[in-house]
């Protein structure tokens, strides 16, 4: 018999459920990761083996211990730095240079990069001291958003509206920080997007855009809208900025994927990640394009050739709703309205009846995957979504 090869996934949420699905009809041997071995998504991993996927040292130690042959990353960017970290110390192929890894998902890195290449992106200036940061604030004009450079989901962000309202804040952006790195940047006004591509030797192969919107945290995404209103307009401009970041960091194969604002002129490049994006974000892919998408992502990141990927594009109208509460509490009950029950064809509930909600900024009660016949009715319905699907806590 053929010994399958074995594939380090770095966390085992909901998010990396497509990814260790796919990897299984890879025909891997999967073993996930991560410091919670209660989350959801090890259950369909075949091996769970404790560690923080954000440890670059350990899970180093586990992936040499566990003779692996590939590590994919997990929906997160500690889990791509890791997963770049551990290719280059073991030379397990499907990662860009820990270094470039580096310039693309630390704030101020990136945000140091696009500005020196003129890849269009809000101004920003990175700190790695608070008295420098504090001073800076005077040359610049309100509103402000400051950031910690290595955090996701919002955690540590806030829009400053005046200099009496930066020490606090620049406070904690730093005390969140792992690096104790923050950066103060422009904020936009506009609507937000994301363009999730694939590379194969430097060109885009494939696009999928969609509309992102978030619910009582600003800073935190949890529905969408596919496919993006404006992505004839930007679509050509984002793919040429896209190709000329591949071809200067000598990217590898495999998904790039942008978070952008839209001011009513010009995109505006938010983020960069080279990992698959949380709340199942490939079922949408795959929905609008026949694509296994969580495959593809896979594929690249173990080294495996990608260039038969095929030639699709993005069709129809869909998108994901992250179920989460109006306030900290036990759930009562889920709601999913009439109106909307026909447009759900998917959904993954792992919060029910009972369960406490503890921070309900941050907690999802589990992801509602949605189709539309056109780009009305999901405008429509997207913009309702609160009132369509929610549910009660007391
Ligand atoms: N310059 C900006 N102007 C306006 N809004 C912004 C700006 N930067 C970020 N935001 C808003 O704040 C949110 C969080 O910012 P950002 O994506 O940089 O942080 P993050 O912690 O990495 O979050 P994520 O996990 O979504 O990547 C964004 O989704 C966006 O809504
Ligand atoms: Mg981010």
């Amino acid at each position: 018999m053929i010994k399958k090869k074995k594939l380090l996934i770095l966390n085992g949420s909901h998010s990396e459920i497509p990814l260790i699905k796919s990897s299984k009809s890879l025909d891997f041997y999967v073993i996930t990761t991560g410091n919670n071995p209660e989350l959801i998504g090890h259950q369909y991993s075949d091996e769970y083996c404790f560690a923080d996927y954000s440890d670059p040292e350990t899970v180093l130690e586990v992936a040499r211990n566990l003779n692996v042959d590939a590590v994919c990353s997990c929906s997160n960017d500690f889990g791509i730095m890791t997963a770049s970290y551990i290719s280059e110390k073991l030379g397990l192929p499907g990662h860009d240079a820990y270094e470039t890894t580096k310039i693309l998902h630390q704030k101020d890195l990136f945000k140091k990069f696009s500005m020196a290449n003129d890849i269009p992106t809000p101004y920003a200036e990175g700190f790695d001291d608070i008295d420098k940061a504090l001073a800076a604030i005077n040359k610049r004009r309100f509103p402000l958003i400051i950031k910690p450079i290595d955090l996701s989901g919002g955690k540590g962000v806030s829009v400053v509206r005046s200099a009496k309202e930066c020490p606090g804040t620049i406070q904690t952006a730093f005390s969140l920080s792992h690096s104790r790195r923050i950066v103060i940047e422009d904020f936009i006004k506009g609507s937000q997007h994301s363009f999730s591509t694939f590379i194969v030797n430097g060109r885009v192969v494939f696009y999928f855009s969609d509309n992102e919107y978030s619910y009582l945290n600003p800073f935190f995404v949890s529905t969408s809208a596919a496919p993006a209103v404006n992505v004839s307009e930007v679509a050509d401009d984002l793919i040429q900025n896209i190709e000329k970041i591949s071809k200067m960091l000598s990217l590898k194969d495999g998904i790039f994927h942008i978070q952008y604002l839209y001011s009513g002129k010009k995109a505006y490049i938010l983020e960069i990640t080279r990992r698959c994006s949380g709340d199942l974000y490939p079922y949408p892919v795959d929905y609008s394009t026949g694509l296994d998408w969580a495959g593809w992502i896979v594929r690249a990141e173990a080294g495996m050739d990608c260039s038969g990927f095929p030639a699709v594009s993005q069709k129809g109208f869909c998108g994901r709703h992250c179920i989460m509460s109006p306030k900290n509490g036990i759930i009562k009950n889920v709601i999913i309205d009439k109106q909307i029950e026909g447009n759900i064809y998917d959904k993954l509930i792992w919060l029910r009846k009972s369960y406490r909600i503890n921070n309900y900024l941050t907690d999802k009660a589990g992801v509602v995957l949605l189709k539309y016949d056109s780009m009305d009715e999901m405008l429509d319905k997207t913009a309702r979504i609160h009132q369509l699907i929610y549910m009660n806590v007391e």
